[in-house]
């Protein structure tokens, strides 16, 4: 399971609630403009320093979308293909190919994801917390957290990592208000600096928008089930 809440994986769950097909994440822009120059239909999605990806870091053309949730209304993204690429959500997701199934959570689809890890109960389990570059990062360790809460008696039996224990018990100190918790995490400050960010620091954490799942499926394709 991989999130990266502040913004990738909250901007994946948006945009396959508004219609979007499916979402191709790449590591790297020159993967992304590759299939573009491929597949001239999709959109191209994603972020450097936080901002929309311009021409002068493609050498060519301009990124359709950033990484804001914002940016991936029904009218932009219905129907549509998007290759995204961001700093740290799309590498994640892309370091975890192999693994048996990789389940894209975001707090918008936090119950959905849960609910499919309670009725189908992997043995092994990995919530991988994007991060910041090499750091962790706090909304990606309370997502985590909120997880480990609602599945704790499934797997408190077996070999639990002291990552997970450390997220199930911050979780609930700060569960109450996240937009709050966040103002002092490093990418909440980053983009509630900016006044055009801003406001995704908030949708971030808003809970339960979304009843599917999203998977990264073997072709490397995340798709919604449900
Ligand atoms: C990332 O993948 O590094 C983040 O989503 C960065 C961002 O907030 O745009």
């Amino acid at each position: 399971m991989v999130f990266d809440i502040l913004r990738a994986t909250t901007s994946m769950i948006t945009a396959l609630a508004n219609g979007a097909q499916a979402i191709i994440p790449v590591a790297e822009i020159p993967e992304a403009v590759a299939l573009r120059l491929k597949s001239p239909g999709v959109l191209l999605a994603g972020e450097r320093n936080g901002v929309r990806i311009r021409a002068d870091l493609t050498g060519s053309i301009e990124f359709d979308l950033g990484n804001s949730p914002r940016d991936f209304t029904a009218e932009k993204v219905q129907g549509k293909t998007i290759v995204m690429t961001t700093t740290n959500g799309t590498r994640a997701l892309r370091a975890c190919a192999g693994a048996r199934m990789i389940l894209v959570s975001a707090f918008l689809n936090l119950r959905a994801t849960t609910n499919w890890i309670r009725e189908n109960q992997p043995p092994h389990l990995i919530l991988v917390c994007s991060g910041t570059l090499d750091e962790p990062a706090l909304e990606d360790v309370l997502a985590a957290g909120a997880v480990c809460e609602k599945i704790w008696s499934i797997y408190a039996g077996g070999h639990v990592s002291d990552s997970a224990e450390i997220a199930r018990r911050i979780y609930p100190l700060l569960q109450f208000n996240l937009a709050e918790a966040i103002k002092h995490s490093r990418n909440g400050r980053r983009l509630l600096a900016n006044p055009e960010l801003r406001d995704d620091v908030y949708l971030c954490v808003q809970r339960e928008t979304a009843s599917f799942i999203a998977t990264l499926l073997p072709s490397g394709v995340v798709r919604r089930l449900g």
